[in-house]
């Protein structure tokens, strides 16, 4: 057993053995099973030790009351139902506490987007103090899954389309929530999910299949779970979809070769909501016994929710379908999260906890500084934003300019809109004064008041509804009608300040070429109204960049900045190039992409060391050319020129964020090691090739200083 794999401890797996040692085959099977009461709470099942944990546990569902919530007593509750059952083993309360609990902070694709996974940590690490003081104890959290695709509703849920942010991504969230220990009261197991290639679902449509090539999948997809993991992540979930014919959830050679075998993951691996069962549907179980049968072996070592293993997995271990063995480890698996979560020393959550740690004021001043840090400055022209007391009367407008709850985003179960300041009072509150703020939700009394305006911000994009799960698009533009209100207002003549409140990239190129300035604001949680007037204000700065190309029109999806370069780029000569006869071939924003108030010109590229020794920096001087201090996010690009498979035309392999004075320059430098270069070969081996690289040091994927080594 290697020592320094993060769930592995002597205490632990002395414990687990002992305790599997006393246990009967129904108390077992019973640990693999994640019970839901649907509208009926069968506190037998607990008492029995027929349910390994539960998820979403509230009053409602255990007739206690009417609450959808978790809270520490209904949790406390049923722990005691647990401690009737022969061996007393705890349960371990699961809940989606994805992008906050009551402080919720932006979406996912948001905190992305801020490019620094410190503040993703920061927040998660809010969140699991705050749902752990409901009596949660695990999450299913971070989702790491790759998106190419911004049709795909949960493209909001994910870091973006690209491999090496998602895994600092990844690996800071799992951090924030477990914490230095997952058994700590105050820290939660996370779940790195939906492994793997959920993000592929052709069409865009959320549950549907695809096909990935090997090294796409190891080089792309992969590398998120294996940061997770690296990062001690105690729990995977298996996706829904099938991929290259084979479901996720009973795919054998990843849940159990690539994850156990070849990472060493000790932790287990949870199916999604009925993703067992669904096998049946997918075509590759008669019943739920085969289906049971199929999941387990391959490596689901818990069914969320569809009782498949409960009912089936007793004739399953008879007829020889699964092992006593792969059932012991199963469970050892899932005792061994439970002990290293504290669960048999800490079982109870103190029930003042709650009052103490949900909605500190520290952690909504948190959410007000993370989310400007996520919003994205697309285009400033004339450096209208921040706005200046030039003008004195403004509209606000657009059929979101009163958000609330809209502002909280997708995944928000247990956000409350009363907790949320309405965008129009929080930009009312953020407004210097003498600057008069008007607001108009219908677009004839918006035409109306435009004229009377200095300058009118309109607030468009996507209702929260309208992304994440199974919230699909197939049509990127603005909601129905709203590019008729741009329309209109633009048509007026006074300059306009376009907010985007969106789970997704929209294609919103005809409104960019409208409007004055355009800030993507994203979903921005709880503080989100105050963080846009800070913004619009001039109070800070916009910080976040693209973590995912925005494409000008739906028809170019997928559309990602690490493609290959084809036979005939758009950079060869002749008329025969990769394009689109009706529409241009770049995107409308490349990956990376964002301004800020202030500007900053890249010089003096310049490398040192060797490649051949092993590794070799490259550095560039980055000076702040503009009126205000300001942070840039500056990233590390290579090429591989010439290698045995046609390699992307850009990969990301590092950045930092710095923030520079008025005037200041600073040196910035990025390392490479032969080990960066290496990628998958068809056959699944990974190779470094000797030849030419580009390198670039660039404020985004489609630009930047150029430079080049030799392996
Ligand atoms: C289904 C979703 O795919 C998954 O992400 C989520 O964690 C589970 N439901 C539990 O709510």
């Amino acid at each position: 057993m290697p020592s320094n794999n993060p769930l592995l401890k002597p205490e632990t797996e002395e414990h687990i053995h002992h305790l599997l040692s006393k246990m009967t085959v129904d108390e077992k099977i019973g640990q693999t099973n994640q019970y839901m009461a649907r509208g009926f709470f069968d506190a037998d099942l607990i008492r029995k030790g027929l349910a390994g944990s539960l998820i979403n546990a509230s009053g409602a569902l255990t007739g206690q009351g009417t609450s959808r919530s978790s809270s520490a007593d209904v949790c406390n509750d049923i722990q005691k139902l647990a401690f009737e059952s022969r061996l007393k083993i705890p349960q371990l309360f699961g809940r989606d506490v994805i992008h906050g609990y009551r402080t919720v902070f932006p979406i996912p694709l948001a905190q992305a987007a801020s490019w620094n996974p410190d503040l993703a940590r920061q927040a998660a690490s809010i969140a699991a103090r705050e749902a752990t003081s409901d009596g949660i104890k695990w999450t299913f959290a971070p989702m790491v899954d790759i998106a190419r695709d911004p049709r795909w509703g949960r493209v909001a849920e994910g870091a973006g389309e690209d491999t090496y942010l998602g895994c600092q991504m990844a690996a800071a969230v799992v951090q924030g929530f477990q914490g230095e220990c997952m058994s700590n009261p105050e820290n939660l197991v996370a779940c790195a999910k939906h492994y793997v290639g959920y993000g592929v679902a052709e069409g865009g449509r959320d549950y549907d299949g695809g096909e990935l090539s090997e090294p796409t999948l190891r080089d792309v997809y992969l590398p998120p779970f294996h940061a997770a993991v690296d990062a001690g992540v105690g729990t995977l979930m298996s996706a829904f979809l099938d991929l290259n014919g084979v479901p996720a959830t009973a795919n054998r050679r990843l849940l159990t070769d690539v994850l156990r075998g070849e990472w060493g993951f000790k932790g287990f691996v949870v199916s999604d909501w009925e993703s067992v069962h669904e096998l049946i549907n997918h075509g590759v179980a008669a019943d739920d016994g085969e289906a049971a049968a199929l999941a387990f072996h391959a490596g689901v070592d818990m069914d969320m929710i569809s009782q498949a293993y409960l009912n089936h997995m007793a004739a399953n271990l008879d007829s020889g379908k699964v092992s006593m063995d792969e059932l012991d480890e199963a469970v050892l698996r899932i005792l061994r999260i439970k002990h290293l979560a504290g669960l048999f020393e800490n079982p109870f959550t103190d029930l003042n906890r709650s009052n103490r740690d949900i909605l500190m004021p520290s952690s909504r001043e948190f959410a007000r500084h993370f989310a400007r840090e996520c919003m994205v400055l697309l285009k400033n022209q004339d450096d209208i934003l921040p706005l200046t007391d030039a003008f004195k009367n403004i509209l606000v407008a657009g059929p979101l300019v009163h958000a609330q709850g809209e502002m909280l985003g997708t995944w928000a179960p247990d956000g409350r809109p009363a907790d949320v300041t309405p965008l129009s009072e929080a930009l009312k509150a953020a407004a210097p004064a003498g600057v008069q703020l008007r607001f108009a939700a219908h677009v004839d009394r918006a035409i109306e008041a435009a004229h009377a305006s200095d300058l009118i911000v309109l607030v468009m994009g996507e209702h929260p509804r309208r992304s994440g799960e199974n919230a699909n698009v197939t049509d990127l533009g603005l909601p129905p009608g709203q590019a008729e209100w741009v329309d209109a207002i633009c048509a007026i003549g006074k300059p306009v300040v376009l907010v985007v409140l969106a789970g997704r990239p929209l294609a919103i190129t005809r409104q960019v070429q409208q409007a004055h300035a355009v800030l993507y604001a994203w979903h921005p949680g709880i503080e989100g109204g105050g963080a846009l007037g800070d913004v619009l204000f001039g109070k800070a700065s916009p910080g976040g960049r693209l973590p995912i190309t925005f494409p000008r029109a739906t028809g170019q999806v997928p559309i990602y900045y690490n493609h290959k370069n084809t036979g005939r780029p758009i950079t060869a000569d002749g008329d025969f190039k990769t394009r689109y006869v009706d529409c241009p071939s770049a995107p409308l924003f490349p990956f990376g992409y964002g301004l800020t108030y202030t500007y900053f010109a890249y010089a003096n590229l310049s490398s040192r060391g060797e490649m051949n020794n092993g590794s070799i920096q490259f550095s560039a001087e980055i000076t702040n050319c503009g009126p205000r201090p300001g942070a840039e996010v500056v990233q590390f690009y290579t090429r591989d020129v010439t290698a045995s498979l046609a390699r992307p035309i850009r990969e990301l392999k590092g950045f930092q964020r710095i923030t520079l004075q008025p005037g200041e320059t600073r040196k910035v430098t990025f390392s490479l090691h032969r080990e960066d270069l290496a990628f998958t070969i068809s056959d699944g081996r990974k190779v470094c090739e000797p030849g030419i690289f580009h390198v670039w040091i660039a404020p985004n994927s489609s630009s930047g200083l150029q430079g080049q080594f030799i392996l």
